[in-house]
């Protein structure tokens, strides 16, 4: 069990709930494939051990009593409850709105919710809350959801709900994964494959300590630019070339577009040199990765820069970018297990100019995982 789970469990007895249904949903962190998951592309992401954990049962005074370890407690009916827009309960609100709207929500329910993912740092902490929110109540219920659809619901809370338009990596990342594997996901197919990691390869989740939100209007700028540039082209950023760019008549969407193209070969090149045990290469593609994101597609920042710059120079990296939306928060290396420690101090040491404010090893987690408790 991790920390989250003991906690909410705890909570959730203390709060005089019942303890009917458990879950554990993971964060993620994106190997390679940026900001091409709206764009039909193919991504690499992980899901990391760091995970939301939520207790769910009934509530005999017949109402939503929804409570969150960092963010309170909201009490009341649908309607009360599923207004509540401050912050992070955005999230819960629109998860149950989209129950509702399914046919799944129950006329009463206890919620009571912990996490151990940073917030804003790019390791995806609400597309972990909202699957998680669906699991609970879905298998409360007895609604049981295959992965795709799980993952289009909370999918949906962010788009109808919280007002960012994002792809569907974050939300199939926490819900497809298996321990031991980085998932190869087709986003326009949603047909995936589990590829195992191997052994001798860490994954270092790099944070910068900076943060940052996706609802501030960026990320869905980058989206336009993209499906400018897909329809000035005529066809999907997936299927086009280099050489189509030329029919991009504004230069930052030919540039966004650049990334996008260059970005899906990437991760092709990435799933084959993994395979073929290419660890070099791998790693040099991780680099390429960051170049465009920071130079092309324009979504990395100061502190970002800075600590994949390091880590592309610490001893036992083979590759390092910044992952996720971007902005701020983390960066991903691929790091040779044997030198984790020479790593990990090199990328501590205070001679370094941008420390990592908090370095995570892992290897793939699973993902979200629900239990009937009682
Ligand atoms: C955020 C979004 C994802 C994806 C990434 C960038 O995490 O939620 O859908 O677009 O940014 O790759």
């Amino acid at each position: 069990m991790t920390n989250a789970v003991e906690r909410a469990l705890r909570l959730h007895e203390s709060r005089q709930c019942a303890a009917e249904v458990g879950v554990v949903t993971p964060s993620r962190v994106n190997i390679i494939g940026e900001h091409v998951d709206y764009n039909d592309g193919i991504v690499m992401p992980m899901a990391l051990p760091m995970a939301t954990a939520i207790i769910a049962g009934g509530n005999t005074a017949g109402r939503y009593d929804i409570h969150s370890e960092g963010f309170g407690t909201v009490v009341g009916s649908f309607e009360e409850v599923s207004a509540t827009s401050e912050g992070w309960f955005r999230h819960i609100a629109g998860s149950l709105r989209v129950l509702r709207d399914r046919g799944t929500l129950p006329d009463s329910l206890s919620l009571t919710i912990t996490s151990d993912i940073p917030q804003g740092a790019g390791l995806s902490s609400s597309a972990s809350l909202c699957v998680g929110v669906i699991s609970a109540v879905s298998e409360l219920v007895g609604d049981e959801i295959e992965h795709v659809t799980l993952a289009r619901l909370a999918q949906r809370v962010e788009h109808e709900h919280v007002g960012v338009p994002c792809g569907i990596m974050d939300q199939l990342a926490v819900t497809a994964t298996v321990e031991g594997c980085a998932l190869l996901l087709d986003c326009r197919t949603l047909n995936f494959e589990h590829v195992r990691l191997p052994n001798e390869l860490m994954v270092a989740v790099l944070d910068t300590g900076t943060r940052r939100r996706l609802d501030t209007g960026e990320y869905a700028k980058r989206r336009a630019s993209c499906e400018r540039a897909a329809a000035e082209i005529g066809m999907s950023l997936r299927d086009s070339a280099l050489s189509d760019l030329t029919r991009v008549s504004d230069d930052i969407d030919r540039r966004r577009a650049r990334h996008v193209i260059t970005e899906i070969r990437r991760v092709e090149r990435v799933a084959r040199a993994l395979h073929d045990g290419a660890y070099d290469t791998v790693g040099e593609l991780l680099n390429e990765s960051h170049d465009s994101l920071q130079h092309d597609f324009e979504v990395s920042g100061v502190a970002l820069d800075r600590v994949v710059d390091n880590a592309q120079r610490a001893p036992g990296c083979l590759g390092a970018r910044m992952t996720g939306g971007g902005f701020a928060g983390c960066a991903v290396a691929l790091v040779h297990r044997s030198a984790i420690d020479d790593f990990t101090s090199y990328m501590a040491s205070d001679r370094n100019e941008q420390r990592a404010s908090a370095i995570y090893i892992h290897h793939p987690a699973g993902g979200v995982n629900t239990l009937r408790l009682g």
